[in-house]
């Protein structure tokens, strides 16, 4: 990658039953510093996000409410699920809704092909539903109630019971696929990861696929069956197929051919719907499966899965308003490593904000500047002689650029972020060794002082560079405070350390400022 490649990635598209909490934000954020990543890297970049707005959990919601469907998705995704892509600073290039004609009316193109192809045939099914996953439960999907449900088997992601159905619908022939899926697996090993959630899929699939429902004809809050106006499709048939209906599928034959296949970045909750029941349905339609499904942890409160069923989300404004959207989105990035569950606390979010972004990060870039402003007058200067010292930290400008891209290509963002971090890191140590400050007292040590302050200055620069996907907001203003010339994230990230330095600094405000009092 890095050639101007093609780099398509997607977030799940969202239900509107509720407002977003920090687990949706989080999704978002990842995926976003992926496509910046890629998109400074010079790969033609597209990052598609969205909403879920069929199905009878947003049907029941909306009744509750004592509005239509439509009504309520319209509201929550103005009120709510837009603006939570201003409130962490997501730069999607779509925003694809279910419920959009481009949408409906290739679900039903898709569909009518795999029912031409002889894909799909009338059944009946009895099992047991769960609303909240929209998704037939197994057995071994169950666990045993507590509290208000004790004595009752209920979704082991969502605790509630779940509900008997018995239906007459049309089935997709998912089990003729189960060989070409493992193979799949098995020719590409990346294809699903972590490697925890890989494995996780193929043992499910090396027991062998059942068909799959994909028609409903009890309520009729979906895209209509193109050959059976009783019935509306199954949520997550209509749902999964959004990643190919927003870039062309179906009209634009150039714009498919150009973005697709995608990275599906997804949580662990909807991994087989991504890695099983979605390729399964792109081979039966004769269309390129994904390059790859990444599943990730889950943000716990209490040691379960924050969910807005449960009322356990934390509101990402909660968040943003006090410490800043760069620091949301560096606190959850950092924090977990990209794969794994993890816990959110003020506290901890509170001490990393102070020690890893006031004091590690933002002291050093202002100390930097202010130095310059101080004792070069603003102009920055150019080296003289280096040291080994100063040419360790160029060297390592080049070790940590290589060492984030490298990781970003396996998804691996909280390695990127350490890497970058060993700058930081470096450069304080150089300033403590090199002591600046007091160089600048003896006015023979005039060339030593500009040297150490040109090989900060510099590496500094690397780091807005570096830190640009994460931290956009940061690195836009330490980029203008350097001097620098055009804008910071469009300096290519997998060559950070050849930025071209400026001429003059500009006075440099707290990037981030220490917070008194949390929670
Ligand atoms: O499943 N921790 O939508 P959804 C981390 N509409 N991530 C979390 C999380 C948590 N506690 N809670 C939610 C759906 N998420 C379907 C998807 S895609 C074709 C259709 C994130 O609103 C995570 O990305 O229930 C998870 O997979 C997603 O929200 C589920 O969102
Ligand atoms: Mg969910």
């Amino acid at each position: 990658m890095a050639d101007g490649s093609s780099f398509y990635v997607t977030t799940p598209i969202f239900y509107v039953n509720d407002v977003p909490h920090i687990g949706h934000a989080y999704t978002e954020v990842a995926t976003d510093v992926l496509a910046r990543w890629h998109r400074q890297a010079g790969d033609d970049t597209w990052m598609l996000t969205g909403t879920d707005e069929h199905g009878q959990k947003i049907l029941r919601t909306a009744t509750a409410n004592g509005v239509t469907p439509q009504e309520w998705a319209d509201r929550l995704v103005s009120s709510a699920w837009l603006p939570l892509l201003q409130t962490v600073n997501i730069a999607n290039d779509d925003f694809i809704r279910t419920t959009e004609p481009r949408h409906e009316e290739n679900v039903q193109r898709f569909l009518q092909k795999l029912y031409d192809d002889g894909h799909i045939y009338t059944g009946e099914y009895e099992g047991h539903y769960c609303v909240g996953c929209e998704e037939y439960k197994q057995d071994a999907d169950l666990v045993p109630g507590t509290g208000e449900y004790a004595g009752q088997e209920v979704c082991a992601i969502h605790s509630k019971p779940v509900e008997l159905l018995q239906e007459k619908n049309y089935f997709f022939r998912m089990s003729a696929f189960t060989q070409r899926l493992l193979t799949l697996y098995e020719e590409r090993p990346d294809f699903v990861q972590p490697e925890s959630a890989r494995n996780e899929v193929v043992s499910f699939v090396r027991q062998g696929l059942d068909d799959l429902s994909i028609s409903r004809s009890t309520f009729d809050w979906g895209v209509k069956v193109p050959w059976d106006d009783s019935h509306v499709v199954y949520v997550w048939f209509d749902a999964l197929l959004n990643y190919i209906t927003a870039v062309g599928y179906g009209v634009d034959e150039e714009e498919f051919a150009r973005r697709w296949p995608a990275h599906h970045i997804v949580g662990k909750d909807i991994l087989r719907f991504h890695a099983v029941i979605w390729p399964a349905m792109l081979m039966a339609a004769g269309l390129d499966v994904p390059r790859g499904v990444f599943g990730h942890g889950w943000l716990l409160v209490g040691g379960e899965k924050m969910s807005k069923s449960k009322l356990t989300g934390i509101m990402p404004e909660h968040i943003t308003d006090t410490f800043g959207s760069d620091a949301f989105r560096y606190y959850f990035l950092s924090a977990i490593s990209f794969g794994s569950d993890g816990s959110f606390s003020w506290e901890d979010l509170s001490a990393r904000y102070h020690a890893e972004l006031a004091n590690g990060f933002g002291n050093l870039a202002s100390r930097i500047i202010t130095m310059i402003e101080r004792y070069c007058d603003g102009s920055v200067p150019s080296v003289a002689v280096l040291t080994d010292a100063d040419a360790a930290i160029s060297a390592l400008e080049k070790t940590v650029t290589d060492a984030s891209w490298q990781a970003i290509n396996r998804c691996a963002i909280h390695e990127a972020i350490a890497a970058v971090w060993e700058l930081v890191n470096a450069l304080n140590g150089y300033l403590t060794t090199e002591q600046p400050w007091m160089l600048a007292k003896n006015p023979e040590n005039r060339a030593r002082l500009e040297t150490v302050l040109a090989v900060a200055y510099h590496g500094l620069g690397t780091l807005a560079v570096l830190l640009s996907p994460i931290l956009p907001t940061a690195a836009a203003k330490l980029w203008s405070a350097l001097g620098a010339a055009g804008l910071v994230q469009e300096q290519r990230i997998d060559r950070a350390y050849q930025w071209s330095v400026g001429t003059r600094v500009a006075q440099l405000a707290g990037l981030f400022p220490r917070i008194e009092a949390v929670e």
